[in-house]
């Protein structure tokens, strides 16, 4: 059985050696150069390269022209095999294209301004205890790891708002925390390793037995939490149904509306839009998707904000003309003046894109770039190569300018030279909810910390993974104001 193994990994590896020694380019190496050799790789083809993956054609690209053909393409809204190895195939992020689009068509409305607006007071309360957290450990030493701290808040709000349960009152708050990192890092691992993606492969490895043990956990732990929170929404209904007289319809409108409330919602209406099996994906999906991105962007954010301290004084003057006391509130309006905020926030995500690369499936024949890619082909697409192409951002490029987002300097800019979210029709539904969330955390962390480090943009390495990992910690200093 062993021999047998063996000799078919052999013949694979041979087929990937003869068809596309890209790939073996990355064996061997750690993980930064393995991340260098992929970003190398797209750099050297301006517009589009093609190899191939035994039997499938794989074609990659940053060019803006290229990028903007493949995500607005309708035969190429199909995402690869690979992305159903979360485990969560009836969920937006890996649901196949004709259930994806009835998925998204009914979801887009509960990632409407009105109700990302009503998720304010939700981050208020995590920021909160996130300060608290870096009270403490700015006490304890000369510096801190902000990533940490950073992302115990984004799940806290993930969390919040999807299912509508503070995990802090979780006395097992912890151990979630980390399942929900090891399982996500395990499927990272597994949509990175080729020769993982094979399942007769991969059931005989050790991530596999961790994989199965993990899921089980988090899925009870996520079902648990889910359900009580369905008795509290039915209970709440029938409530509503004997108090409405009462209370009116004001009172419903102010209180957040959570997914898991509306997705509940749209399976209860008479053509039983979402199956049962569809809620729960798609709430974990929230989870997965809406977590590590937003606290990265926010821990980048602050190695950023310590490294340039003119930036950051000009970030900081901005906030106190929008927020002149400690205890200002934060409404939907003046989260909108702080303009500079937010152009300093996409360079952010200009330089560091979260989610560096993503894929797509050709569905049907189609013509990308002139060049006829037959069905079932694979698109891969750079937005970390794409953010620093120098016939978009200039000679300049490398460099932290958050003037970048002037509108004097966006004006005539490509539409498909900036994608942190993705674009086209699949492109991030969380958009908003990350740039809300990010703001209001950066808010809080400015109005009590002065951030200073000694790194320099230079020092920054990065690892080969499916969101931006960096080589290091995200260690900052911080003085309270
Ligand atoms: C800075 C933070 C974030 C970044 C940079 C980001 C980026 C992206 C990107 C690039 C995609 C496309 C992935 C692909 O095609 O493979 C995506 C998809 C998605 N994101 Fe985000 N995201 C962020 C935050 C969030 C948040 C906060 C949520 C939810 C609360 C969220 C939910 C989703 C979902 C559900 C999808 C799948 C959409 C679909 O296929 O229709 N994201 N995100």
């Amino acid at each position: 059985m062993w021999l047998f193994l063996v000799a078919v990994i052999v013949l694979l590896l041979a087929i990937i050696v003869v068809r596309g020694g890209e790939y073996l380019a990355l064996y061997g190496r750690n993980d930064i150069e393995r991340f260098g050799a992929v970003v190398g790789l797209f750099r050297n083809f301006d517009r589009l390269f093609r190899t191939r993956f035994g039997p499938i054609e794989i074609l990659g690209s940053c060019h803006p022209d290229v990028i903007q053909q493949v995500l607005s393409n309708v035969d190429c809204l199909e995402k690869p095999f690979f992305y159903r190895f979360t485990g969560l195939e009836n969920g937006l992020l890996s649901a196949k294209h004709q259930l994806w689009k009835k998925q998204r068509k009914t979801l887009n409305s509960s990632f409407n301004l009105k109700i990302l607006y009503s998720f304010i007071p939700i981050f208020e309360s995590c920021c909160r205890k996130m300060i608290e957290d870096l009270n403490e450990l700015a006490a304890a030493g000369p510096t801190v790891n902000i990533m940490n701290c950073a992302s115990k808040c984004t799940l806290e709000m993930v969390f919040g708002t999807t299912i509508g349960i503070d995990v802090t009152n979780q006395s097992n708050e912890k151990e979630i925390l980390g399942y929900v990192e090891r399982l996500f890092n395990l499927v990272s691992r597994r949509m990175l390793t080729l020769h993982l993606y094979f399942d007769w492969v991969y059931r005989f490895t050790k991530d596999y037995r961790e994989d199965r043990k993990l899921r089980t956990i988090c899925i009870e732990k996520a079902n648990e939490l889910i359900d009580e929170q369905k008795k509290r929404i039915s209970s709440r209904k029938d409530c509503n149904r004997n108090c409405c007289d009462e209370l009116g319809s004001e009172s419903h409108y102010r209180k957040p509306r959570i997914f898991i409330e509306q997705l509940l919602e749209e399976s209860n209406e008479e053509e039983e839009k979402f199956s049962v099996e569809e809620i729960y994906h798609n709430a974990y999906t929230i989870i997965l998707a809406g977590n590590d991105t937003s606290a990265l962007s926010v821990a980048h954010s602050c190695l950023f904000l310590a490294m340039y301290p003119h930036i950051q004084d000009k970030v900081y003057a901005e906030l106190r003309n929008v927020y002149p006391c400690e205890d200002s509130p934060i409404t939907p309006d003046n989260l909108k003046q702080l303009e500079y905020m937010e152009m300093f926030i996409k360079e952010t995500l200009r330089l560091c894109p979260v989610v560096p690369n993503i894929a797509r499936q050709a569905v049907n024949d189609v013509w990308i770039d002139g060049k006829r890619v037959p069905k079932g082909s694979i698109f891969v697409v750079s937005f970390y190569a794409l953010h620093r192409r120098k016939d978009i951002w200039g000679p300049d490029a490398y460099q932290f300018d958050p003037e970048n987002f002037h509108p004097d300097r966006t004006k005539g800019r490509h539409p498909y030279g900036y994608l942190p979210f993705s674009g086209g029709p699949r492109n991030c539904i969380g958009w908003r909810y990350a740039m809300i969330s990010i703001k209001v955390m950066l808010i809080y962390l400015l109005r009590t910390f002065k951030l200073s480090t000694d790194l320099r943009q230079t020092d920054l390495r990065y690892r080969f993974d499916l969101t931006l990992k960096l080589a290091f910690e995200h260690l900052v200093r911080l003085e309270r104001r």
